[in-house]
């Protein structure tokens, strides 16, 4: 196995020699932070793509994201390093699922959480993430929405507008966040006393309703940074850590659901992709990402609403 150092130094070179940045999600294994020219959360590394001058982006993330990357920057060469790191919210909805409700509820607007599949984004109005869903609810003029695939999303934010949130499907979860149960809150509670603990909106509402502070993943970051506290129990997934320890070096972190007490701390898909993958992905320029033009036009479309939105 090559040594980590080799491969960072690799991987390294070949992005000066290609115009190549990797865009790293938070939840990236800690040398794949250290390759990364920016790691972020959903609606960030989105952003971070659409400003970009590199010829080519290397997504360290699931595939719906260097999917959705791809539809903002069609004239750019987009690559997964692993296409079949998938996501089980993604998963969850598909096209005639959406159009289904769709005709149901022709006068509500559709917003999708961008943990979906980009034929799905492209029949919505609006994408959101975790860091933008509540604004993005709270500023529709429209009492009803259909909301998926997340339905804690859905809960958390059904609680924070009044809206009503027509879930899409019923029960769209995501595998890591769904298993939080409160045992481990009073169990995090009991062995870190001094700790605040920090859930995201993926989790179960009665998660969310215990915890101190509720956010996206750069959320989480700015408030452990602009915290009094020096320690904070992390309900996400275990990735996690990497980003705030690098990011809040003086602050300690601890799991709220480890892997020895549970495989599902960690996302299966994210820990697909390796730096063994990454530079496989630079040296050959595989796995590029297409999205048909018309399917990337539309699911654009819904993106930029959202930033107009919140603008
Ligand atoms: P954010 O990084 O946008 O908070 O979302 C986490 C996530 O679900 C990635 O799969
Ligand atoms: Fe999907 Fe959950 Fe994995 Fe994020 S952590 S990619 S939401 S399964």
């Amino acid at each position: 196995m090559p040594n980590i150092e080799n491969l960072i130094t690799e991987i390294n070179r070949l992005k000066k020699d290609k115009n190549a940045i990797i865009l790293g999600h938070n939840y990236m294994e800690y040398g794949v932070h250290l390759v990364s020219d920016f790691t972020g959360d959903s609606y960030d590394l989105a952003v971070k793509a659409m400003r970009t001058n590199a010829d080519i982006i290397v997504f360290a993330g699931v595939y719906f994201m260097a999917e959705q990357a791809s539809a903002l920057n069609p004239d750019k060469k987009v690559l997964s390093p692993d296409p079949m790191a998938g996501c089980s919210l993604s998963d969850a909805l598909d096209v005639e699922t959406l159009k289904k409700y769709k005709k149901m509820y022709p006068n509500s607007p559709v917003v999708l959480y961008i943990n979906t599949s980009i034929y799905t984004k492209a029949l919505a109005d609006y994408i959101v993430t975790s860091s933008t869903a509540i604004n993005v609810v709270k500023s529709l003029d429209a009492d009803v929405v259909l909301f998926g695939p997340d339905a804690n999303l859905a809960n958390y934010v059904e609680k924070k507008t009044g809206k009503k949130l027509i879930r899409v499907p019923p029960n769209g979860r995501c595998l890591v966040h769904a298993s939080y149960t409160k045992q481990l809150v009073s169990l995090a509670r009991k062995k870190y006393p001094n700790a605040k603990l920090m859930a995201h909106p993926e989790s179960p509402l009665e998660i969310l309703e215990a915890a101190d502070f509720v956010g996206s993943t750069n959320q989480m970051i700015k408030y452990a940074k602009d915290s009094e506290s020096k320690e904070f129990v992390v309900a996400t997934e275990i990735g996690m850590l990497n980003a705030l320890q690098i990011q809040v070096p003086n602050k300690r972190f601890y799991p709220f659901m480890s892997m020895e007490t549970c495989a599902c701390a960690r996302c299966p898909y994210m820990a697909m992709v390796t730096l063994e993958k990454i530079k496989s992905s630079l040296v050959n320029e595989k796995y590029e990402v297409k999205v048909p033009n018309d399917v990337a036009e539309k699911a654009k479309r819904a993106f930029e609403n959202t930033m107009k939105l919140l603008s």
